[in-house]
């Protein structure tokens, strides 16, 4: 069997280089992929970008291509899914409609306060005259979150007033953001941890994948900007077994019921962001697809082969589906370049993935990364994601680390302290 990945990133190399490991597989093309994908025996990058529908199907047909896993948000959103079904192909993914759990924080909001499910209050506001004078009632800390798709930069937890206002002037008024500002979505704070739950749907049931969590802030301690993603580690022991049903029976279960009940089913990964606050676990975001970086901290950890598990989920059969998940703790840590996530220089050698990769519990995920002539150089702002299993979380977290000092380009930065709230919860 033949599958395309459709994407270029962390997430896609990872689900590639799972996706190779299948006995079912011949071949994994990827679209546009990357040059970590095409490293792998079965893998090939194809020139094709994520939202060019029309290549995509020929691609499909000229190779005879039996399953597309669609890896972001902005083909689903722009409905990648529903063209390629109509043309009878085998998809991964949610239909435009349901990708709208992501796509519109509004509409994610209003459709879990339509089935009750646990998340932030919230207010949706079009005017913004009228939103500053929500917030100026409400005081801080408040989080603003512009509604539509913003690569991951919409959202302000604004600790003040002004902070506040100067989110609200952003989004609506000088439309940073674009038409993703048409709207502000305008949340109570919630405190607690988060962590991350993706789970397969196949419009009926739902198989919880292994927990996760993210480390956004670019620098050590949780400080400076947000960013897509400094690295995952998975399992997050603050998800603990009764959490895990809690989170099942009152957040996923009701979720893809009410997807279902409301004519739009839910197919594909589920990803919860949640927050585990003193009162249960509330929904931060929901996105319509695998996270990245917490795919490459997931799946490594995954005994069971991911092409039989996906294709059941596109065929509505996940109830044929169990899988196994290894006890090894898995730890991601993003390499990045110097100035992310604001602007940065792209073109910087990169050396030492191999020597990197002689531990055989390492594997080096290219994320931003691009051939110049024989030479691997930077090309994006998340570059590599070095990846360990280990049998403790502080042996993953060490072989981690050493693979990443044997890897070098001009400027690279990462976090240190990747893991370390579960890692401060052991000691
Ligand atoms: P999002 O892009 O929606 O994942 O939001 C980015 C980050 O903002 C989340 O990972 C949280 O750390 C934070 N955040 C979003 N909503 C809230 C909230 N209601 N309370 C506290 N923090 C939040
Ligand atoms: N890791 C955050 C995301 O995938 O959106």
């Amino acid at each position: 069997m033949k599958i395309l990945v459709v994407g270029s990133g962390g997430r896609e190399h990872a689900l590639c280089w799972k996706i190779a490991q299948s006995p079912l597989v011949s071949r994994v093309y990827c679209a546009p992929g990357n040059p970590g994908v095409a490293s792998l025996a079965k893998g090939e990058s194809v020139p094709l970008g994520a939202e060019d529908f029309e290549g995509i199907a020929a691609l499909i047909e000229e190779k005879d291509i039996g399953l597309t896993v669609v890896g972001p948000e902005n083909p689903l959103a722009a409905g990648i899914v529903d063209y390629l079904s109509a043309r009878g192909e085998v998809v991964f993914g949610p239909s435009a409609a349901a990708a709208r759990l992501e796509a519109s924080k509004a509409f994610a909001k209003d459709f879990m306060s339509r089935h009750g499910i646990p998340t932030a209050n919230a207010a949706v506001f079009e005017d913004p005259e009228t939103a500053r004078r929500y917030v100026r009632a409400h005081g801080a800390p408040v989080v603003i979150k512009a509604d539509g798709l913003a690569a991951g930069k919409g959202v302000t937890v604004a600790k003040t007033l002004e902070d506040a206002l100067s989110a609200l002037d952003l989004i609506m008024e000088r439309r940073v953001f674009g038409d993703a500002g048409t709207r502000v979505v305008i949340e109570e704070y919630l405190e607690g941890e988060e962590a991350s739950i993706l789970a397969l749907c196949d419009g009926e049931q739902v198989l919880m994948l292994p927990t996760s969590q993210d480390h956004k802030p670019v620098f050590d301690g949780d400080q400076g900007p947000n960013t897509g993603g400094m690295g995952a580690y998975s399992p997050a022991p603050v998800i603990t077994p009764a959490l895990e049903t809690e989170i099942r029976e009152k957040i996923l279960e009701p979720t893809v019921r009410g997807m279902a009940s409301e004519g739009t089913p839910y197919r594909g990964v589920l990803y919860a962001g949640l927050m585990i606050t003193k009162s249960g676990p509330r929904v931060v975001e929901f996105n319509v697809r695998f996270g990245d970086p917490e795919t490459q901290a997931v799946l490594p950890r995954l005994e069971s082969d991911i092409v039989s598990a996906l294709t059941a989920c596109a065929e509505g059969r996940l109830d044929t589906v169990k899988l196994t998940t290894s006890s090894r703790p898995c730890v991601t840590v993003a390499l990045v370049s110097g100035g992310y996530p604001g602007s940065y220089e792209k073109g910087k050698v990169i050396t030492g993935i191999d020597a990197a990769q002689q531990d055989p519990d390492v594997t080096v995920f290219h994320a931003g990364t691009a051939k110049a002539g024989d030479q691997l150089v930077t090309a994006g702002g998340r570059v590599l994601n070095v990846t360990a299993l280990a049998d403790t979380l502080e042996e993953a977290v060490k072989r981690a680390y050493h693979a990443v000092s044997l890897i070098h380009f001009d400027g690279m930065h990462y976090r240190k302290d990747i893991a370390h709230r579960a890692l401060n919860r052991t000691q």
